[in-house]
């Protein structure tokens, strides 16, 4: 009974193509995982890594309530997948989910869709109570018969068996501006791992520097108040710097030997009262053509670095992006060489 209302949930958010109906299925998501699984409400199983922190189950079941977060990556899972078992008609395709929290909520609604021949996954999380929850739903649903592992491990570290050739790696373990979860360190090393044909969920993200007035850009304060990228007014003074740096399977490398990212020198405006904030924005490309935009979710809500009320003395920043522990933003500034 369980298996038949997941499939035609995941079925009609597969379907939805308005944002109220996106809200409407993610919801019914988030009510179906809510009565068939339990879950501690606490924050105390959050854990702190190298690289990012960990959410607890509980912080990370909510973030089946990031309505277009929820219904934009597993349709974007949903369409990689179709893909994948069409290039690939005679075998089973291979997924490594980093990252699943307790709901495994980008992949396990989409399971009833594809035959249990089509399906072998690993399934990582670095926490014991969200890798349970997991083996319980399985049974709960019904989806026992899928060929899935589950594994506690730590996904920054993790190194999959030899002979799991990877079709399909999926990670959402980030935060805003790339902050706090550990999102980059994760992806580094899924992408040590994966052949040059596989498909890695999000397929791009990309990091922009802007001077901005950071209270009056789009921003996502709670699920109640979601809204669409066109029903949002972007702020007109937005002033777009650079691209700082973008994640995908063929950039990452080039500038990211370590676990830091220096941009170059950016000229700060002599005037900027009408944009006095320097703000990362997020952008991500989750397959194909399915975006998640600026304040569209809280993983894609703009980052406000620093005030240039507080740097009037300097004509110069750099932006530095640090994840060897908790990941975070500085800068440096300078006097301009005249
Ligand atoms: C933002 S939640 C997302 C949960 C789920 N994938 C979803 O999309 O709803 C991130 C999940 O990644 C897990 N995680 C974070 N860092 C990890 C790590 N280094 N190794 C394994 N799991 C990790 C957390 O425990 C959490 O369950």
């Amino acid at each position: 009974m369980y298996k038949q209302e997941l499939t035609f949930i995941v079925k009609s958010i597969i379907a939805s193509d308005t944002v109220n109906e996106h809200v409407k299925w993610a919801e019914q998501l988030s009510v179906f995982y809510k009565k068939t699984t339990t879950i501690k409400n606490s924050e105390t199983n959050e854990t702190l890594i190298k690289g990012g922190v960990a959410l607890s189950s509980s912080g990370a079941a909510d973030c089946v309530d990031d309505y277009l977060r929820t219904v934009f990556f597993i349709k974007g899972v949903y369409q990689a997948l179709t893909k994948l078992c069409l290039d690939f008609p005679e075998r089973s395709i291979n997924i490594l989910y980093a990252g699943c929290g307790p709901y495994a909520t980008l992949i396990l609604p989409l399971l009833p869709l594809f035959g249990k021949e089509r399906i072998k996954a690993v399934l990582v999380d670095i926490n014991a109570e969200s890798i349970a929850s997991v083996h319980n739903l399985l049974t709960v649903i019904g989806l026992e018969e899928y060929d899935l592992q589950l594994i506690e491990a730590n996904a920054i570290t993790y190194t999959k068996p030899t002979d799991f050739v990877i079709d399909l790696a999926i990670t959402e373990t980030m935060h805003y501006a790339l902050t706090r979860e550990p999102q980059v360190a994760i992806t580094k090393n899924i992408l040590s791992q994966l052949t040059s044909d596989a498909i890695l969920i999000p397929e791009e993200i990309r990091i922009d520097l802007a001077y901005t007035f950071f209270a009056y850009e789009p921003y996502l304060k709670n699920t109640k108040e979601v809204k669409g990228r066109n029903d949002m007014q972007p702020y007109t003074d937005n002033v777009f710097v650079d691209r700082l740096f973008t994640i995908n399977k063929e950039h990452f490398d080039s500038y990211n030997s370590g676990s830091k990212f220096e941009s170059c020198f950016y000229k700060l405006p002599a005037d900027f009262s009408n944009h006095p904030d320097v703000c990362i924005f997020t952008a991500l490309r989750i397959f194909g053509d399915i975006e998640l935009k600026t304040a569209e979710s809280y993983i894609t809500n703009p980052f406000c670095v620093v005030s240039l009320y507080n740097l009037s003395a300097y004509s110069e920043i750099q932006l530095v992006y640090d994840f060897s522990e908790i990941p975070q933003w500085s800068y440096n500034v300078k006097e301009s060489a005249y």
